[in-house]
């Protein structure tokens, strides 16, 4: 029998006034696995993830992690459950090198209660290096590294403290294709370390490639649910256009 998700969206709606920017979804993340989240603008992918990620309460329905119901009040409540988001224009300090983002908000000190700076830069550096072996000029301020060095930084520090599920909005949405590769490349890393990873994304190629269940919103609703190998693209398409799967009675093409 198949363990508990890591994490379980039962029955979630969110208002905004009058806006129902979610009715009434499911979504479960498994460990070691990569679901993706498809669906048009204003479909509530976002919204979803953000109520995962305790940025805001769903108006109603039920969060679990590991089976047990839980309430996010802030982003740090959910990564006290192992939850963390990253974002294409990444939370990161652009005017702070990568150890001080990489420990941001955890900062460690020595044991007079200053900044430990020599102890961060080491396990910065070491978790950046584990990563990525050509990383290098650590002690740069963010701001000048690129994407995808900024994303590598982020994800480095999701491992270093245990993250279980990895919520990447967009990542790959400003980046070149070298990057684009990489950042591919990170996330079947993070799967085989047992991570599971909700992965935000419009481009249905790279979603095929890279994830276990696809899953589309349309209008806030859950319109579709398959497993990538026993899909393929214009099945995901059309379920993101029309909000259903492909009939094979469908009868307005050849
Ligand atoms: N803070 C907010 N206040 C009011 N309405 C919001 C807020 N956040 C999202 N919405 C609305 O909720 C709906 C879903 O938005 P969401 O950002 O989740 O879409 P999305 O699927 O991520 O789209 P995109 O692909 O463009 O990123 C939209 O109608 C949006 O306008
Ligand atoms: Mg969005």
């Amino acid at each position: 029998m198949a363990a508990n998700p890591l994490v379980e969206m039962v029955n979630i709606t969110r208002n905004f006034g009058g806006v129902h920017a979610l009715k009434g979804v499911d979504l479960s993340v498994f460990a070691g696995e990569v679901v993706a989240l498809l669906g048009h603008n204003g479909a509530g992918k976002s919204v979803l993830a953000q109520i995962l990620s305790g940025v805001y309460p769903p108006t109603s329905g039920e969060i679990k992690v590991d089976g047990s119901p839980v309430h996010f009040h802030s982003p740090n409540d959910a990564r006290r459950h192992g939850i963390e988001t990253i974002y294409q224009t990444l939370a990161l300090a652009d005017n702070l090198d990568a150890p001080s983002n990489f420990f941001l908000g955890r900062e460690l000190r020595t044991s007079l209660g200053f900044l430990d700076k020599r102890r961060m830069a080491e396990e910065a550096a070491a978790a950046l290096v584990d990563l990525n072996p050509n990383f290098t000029d650590i002690e740069r301020p963010v701001r000048q590294m690129s994407g995808g060095q900024r994303q590598a930084i982020a994800i480095a520090r999701a491992i270093h403290f245990n993250v279980r599920v990895l919520i990447m909005d967009e990542p790959t949405a400003a980046l070149g294709p070298h990057e684009t590769a990489q950042v591919a490349a990170l996330i079947q890393r993070l799967r085989d370390q047992g991570i599971g990873i909700l992965l935000i994304s419009h481009d249905v190629r790279d979603v095929m490639r890279l994830s276990d269940r696809i899953v589309v919103l349309k209008n806030g609703e859950l319109v579709g649910e398959v497993r990538a190998e026993e899909s393929d693209e214009d099945e995901v398409v059309e379920m993101i256009i029309r909000g259903r799967k492909l009939a094979p009675a469908d009868g307005d093409g050849p």
